[in-house]
């Protein structure tokens, strides 16, 4: 992760052209955050000027973006002046507060928390899936969560060819989902252990290292779920246009620093072969297909990490089903990419469109103004 950097850097980056769009990325200095920089920077996304927000504990650090050290500034009300695209990643409290501030300012906001995911009013999007929803958005698009945007890149291509009618998931979660705290202290509780030395968890409840616990998000005492499994059932429904498709899960943290992986059966409609569904993740974008019984290779973590494509494999019939509806199947993707920055680079990206210049960016304060609410034609076409 970029760490704190001497130099006094200017505060702005020139733009590639006037129409690009000023950028604010609040958690700039956080596991996402950075991920984010990278995935502007990696895919070239038109800037014209970053502004890098973070908690006071912050103010003064820089971060490189391009060829500049850019500084972070503390996160107020008044952050977002001149901001027409801004990017959240500090956590749901922040985005409840903030987010209606930036839209006000006359930003859109693509918010990585779960603060207005099970807002109706708010499209919740994930390109390779429901893109043509963003059509719809009022200043707030939705990033999922990230375990439900790996696994609905895998699920799409088969639920558009024979619907999904129920998922049974499990879930191998790694530290980065509870953010960069929790990643270091993954690889201090390995150090530890490895010295034989006692380890006090402070972010996560339990020593991560060569161990496996139930996902840390709170229980629900009547239903007893947790509050990740409770997102993947309402998020996984939401995505595919489900709002009734039974869901059954159980979220796990593994002792892995970056990607999660999803173990999935899933009844369909009518059977469908693993040859079929081979063929289908094979074309599906987004998706690598890794499903080499031979050499009984799979996805894994190490390989789906950086990497912009979500894993899939083990394809199987479920034999738990005698009617051979249910197909079996394995997905890595990386949490920090597909399940966070990248998901919501590539929302920013559809609403930048080609077709649709700045300064008017979608944004509800120019709807009516003659119809410059921009929703591309791109955007559609990535629709299923
Ligand atoms: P900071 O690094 O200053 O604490 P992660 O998910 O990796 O833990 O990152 C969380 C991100 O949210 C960090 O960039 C963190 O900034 C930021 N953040 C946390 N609290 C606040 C706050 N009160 N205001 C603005 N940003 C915050």
């Amino acid at each position: 992760m970029p760490r704190d950097a001497e130099a006094q850097t200017p505060s702005s980056i020139e733009a590639p052209g006037e129409k690009a769009p000023a950028v604010a990325i609040v958690g700039a200095t956080g596991a996402v955050g950075a991920e984010l920089l990278r995935c502007l920077e990696k895919r070239d996304f038109p800037v014209r000027h970053l502004r890098l927000l973070a908690s006071p504990r912050s103010a003064g650090r820089t971060l490189r973006f391009r060829d500049a050290e850019l500084p972070v500034e503390a996160l107020t009300g008044t952050s977002f002046a001149g901001i027409d695209l801004a990017l959240f990643s500090a956590g749901a409290e922040i985005s409840r507060r903030y987010a209606p501030l930036a839209v006000e300012a006359g930003a859109v906001v693509v918010d990585n928390s779960s603060a207005f995911r099970k807002d109706p009013a708010v499209p919740l999007v994930v390109p390779e899936v429901n893109a043509a929803t963003l059509a719809r958005h009022c200043g707030i698009v939705a990033n999922p969560n990230c375990v439900a945007a790996v696994a609905v890149v895998a699920l799409a291509p088969l639920h558009r060819v024979r619907p999904i009618r129920r998922i049974v998931a499990s879930t191998y979660q790694a530290a980065s989902g509870a953010g960069a705290a929790a990643m270091e202290e993954l690889v201090r509780s390995t150090e530890a252990h490895l010295r034989g030395e006692p380890f006090e968890p402070k972010v996560l409840p339990h020593s991560a290292a060569f161990n496996v616990f139930s996902h840390n998000a709170a229980v629900d005492p009547e239903s007893g779920y947790n509050g990740e499994e409770l997102k993947f059932m309402a998020e996984v429904r939401r995505l595919l246009d489900v709002p009734d498709l039974p869901i059954g899960i159980t979220c796990i943290r593994v002792p892995v620093l970056r990607t999660h992986a999803i173990s999935l059966s899933i009844e369909l409609e009518a059977p469908l072969s693993t040859e079929e569904a081979r063929s289908l993740l094979a074309a599906a974008p987004g998706v690598r297909l890794v499903d080499d019984r031979a050499a009984n290779h799979f996805p894994m973590p190490s390989e789906a990490s950086g990497e912009d494509e979500v894993l899939v494999g083990r394809l199987r019939t479920d034999l738990a089903d005698p009617s051979g509806r249910t197909l079996a199947l394995f997905v890595a993707g990386d949490q920090l990419l597909k399940g966070a920055a990248l998901n919501a680079v590539q929302i920013a990206e559809l609403l930048l469109g080609q077709a649709m210049p700045h300064p008017s960016f979608g944004h509800p304060r120019d709807a009516g103004r003659g119809g410059s609410r921009r929703h591309s034609p791109s955007a559609r076409e990535v629709a299923s």
